[in-house]
């Protein structure tokens, strides 16, 4: 039935079932069918690994507080060529390999402590996302399942799923899910940020009945994913990530593969309009999931907010005073909304973004933050459009703009000449605005009257258009489909 994190038993049994795995050394190491070489590199997650725990020294026993949630050897070179060599189609019917995801999906529930604990120390997930992280894990273990079943189509061969650290567990499970499901053999490379939950998801989905053959684990950074895409054996390539991960896997395959199927899931500069209709306490309260939930680590996440003028001072207002009831800082804490950013990497770069906007007087406020750790406070920076925003910046940051009503087809225009397009926020209570709107706006994911982050499987499948991605819309009915071989059913197959 999923958790319920405003009751009290709930909230007391996930603190009982995740405690003993805060103080746990989690270990991640290439789950090869083959002989795996000796690691060429161990690697100890620092305290960027485990943000706000080890960096703040919360918790965790003397080990933990100095090296973090674990440690992870690199797949070598040599692993990849032995995952390739020992690579095998799954050999069991639709129907089997439904069964084993479905069993997955419930051992995934089951071990919701370790879970949860992982999420937070590794990825910094605050327990909110933690939560639905793993519910659309699950979600997407039972969706594929389903399609599997209807599946006539035979498998496609070795697929690789990179796959990025915001999204560690859903992400990883879903591209892993689907590549099964289909009856392909996977070779996972996982985020070099969080190779520790992977390794828990391909115990478990191993422990579920998938054999080694089917389905081998190559933690390390994007050298390994790059001689994993340029082998010519790779029959596709599930990937999620940023665009420009994309394009390079894109030339990898051309030259390697060129037989290879690649659907990518990418990068967004995500906008929201809200004009004069709209409920200014609605709208705020959507702003501010859209824009700051998971620390605005989501590539479905608001970048840039248009404002109607005649509402935008309201607007502004209670937006900057929703902003202060944020609870920012520790992902163990039940109460926090906003965890840290991924890395010390992560955590520059929107600095440096805030820094500039401040030096041009454009920082409309930015929250104050704990010293220690890669915290960003929640921010809104004003811009005069979408033009102004020259790349995704992958943190808790708003631009804002407003707009004049004649001007709306403008904004809608200028969104659309951003070139990434995957989700759009609309609010509004005009029908025949919103129907124009939603006809015009080239994205893939477009929510009215509502937040703009958190599709769920099935009934929201998620995909961009343009620079955001290749499609099929993961969580979709045709998603599958290309996991197969042979060309996408029409409609109405
Ligand atoms: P990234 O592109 O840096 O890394 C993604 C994965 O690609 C990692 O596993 C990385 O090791 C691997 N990689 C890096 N270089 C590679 C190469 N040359 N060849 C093969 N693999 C390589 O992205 P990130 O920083 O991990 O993730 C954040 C990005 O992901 C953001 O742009 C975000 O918008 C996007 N994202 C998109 C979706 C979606 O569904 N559209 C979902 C989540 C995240
Ligand atoms: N699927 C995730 C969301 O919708 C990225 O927020």
């Amino acid at each position: 039935r999923g958790f319920d994190l405003t009751d009290a038993a709930d909230l007391a049994l996930i603190e009982t079932a995740r405690a003993p795995f805060m103080d746990h050394c989690f270990e991640a190491a290439p789950l090869l069918a083959g002989t795996a070489q000796p690691a060429e590199t161990v690697v100890v997650p620092d305290p960027a690994h485990a943000p706000g725990v080890a960096a703040q020294g919360a918790g965790g026993d003397a080990w933990n507080r100095a090296m973090g949630a674990g440690r992870a050897s690199w797949a070598s070179r040599g692993d990849v060529a032995i995952a390739f060599d020992a690579a095998r189609i799954w050999q069991a019917g639709p129907g089997e390999r439904a069964a084993v995801l479905r069993r997955a999906a419930d051992m995934y529930e089951a071990e919701f402590g370790p879970i949860f604990a992982l999420l937070a120390r590794e990825a910094g997930k605050t327990l909110a996302d933690a939560v639905a992280e793993l519910r659309e894990a699950v979600d997407f273990l039972r969706y594929y399942a389903d399609g599997a079943e209807g599946l006539a189509r035979p498998a496609r061969g070795v697929f690789v799923c990179i796959s990025p650290w915001n999204f560690p567990l859903a992400i990883f499970t879903g591209q892993v899910a689907a590549a099964l499901a289909a009856g392909n053999a996977v070779l996972a490379k996982p985020a070099e940020q969080t190779p520790l939950i992977a390794a828990l998801a391909v115990d478990l989905l191993h422990r579920a009945g998938v054999p080694r053959t089917a389905l081998q684990l190559l933690p390390g950074d994007g050298g390994i994913g790059a001689a994993l895409t340029a082998d010519a054996r790779v029959a596709g390539v599930a990937f999620t990530g940023s665009t420009a991960t994309a394009q390079i896997i894109r030339r990898a395959l051309a030259n390697a593969a060129p037989e290879a199927v690649l659907i990518a899931e990418t990068g967004g500069l995500n906008a929201m309009v809200v004009d004069s209709t709209a409920l200014p306490e609605q709208a705020v309260r959507d702003i501010v999931g859209s824009a700051f939930q998971s620390a605005g680590q989501r590539c479905s996440a608001l970048r840039c907010l248009y404002v109607q003028e005649d509402i935008a001072d309201t607007v502004q207002d209670m937006l900057l005073g929703a902003m202060e009831d944020l609870a920012i800082g520790d992902p163990w804490h039940f109460a926090t909304d906003v965890g840290p950013v991924i890395d010390a990497e992560a955590a520059g770069d929107i600095r440096a973004h805030i820094a500039a906007a401040r030096a041009e007087g454009r920082v409309v406020k930015a929250m104050t933050v704990p010293e220690a750790g890669h915290f960003i406070g929640p921010t809104v920076i004003r811009v005069a459009g979408i033009a102004d925003l020259d790349r995704e910046i992958f943190g808790p940051v708003l631009h804002l703009a407003t707009f004049r009503a004649q001007d709306l087809d403008a904004v809608i225009d200028a969104v659309n000449a951003s070139g990434f397009g995957l989700t759009f926020g609309l609010h509004s209570r005009i029908d025949d605005r919103v129907q124009r709107i939603v006809e015009r706006i080239r994205v893939g994911n477009t929510y009215v009257n509502r937040n703009q982050i958190g599709a769920v499987v099935g009934s929201q499948p998620f995909g961009g258009e343009g620079l955001s991605g290749t499609g099929p819309k993961a969580g979709g009915p045709d998603y599958l489909h290309r996991f197969t071989k042979g060309d996408l059913p029409q409609a109405g197959q």
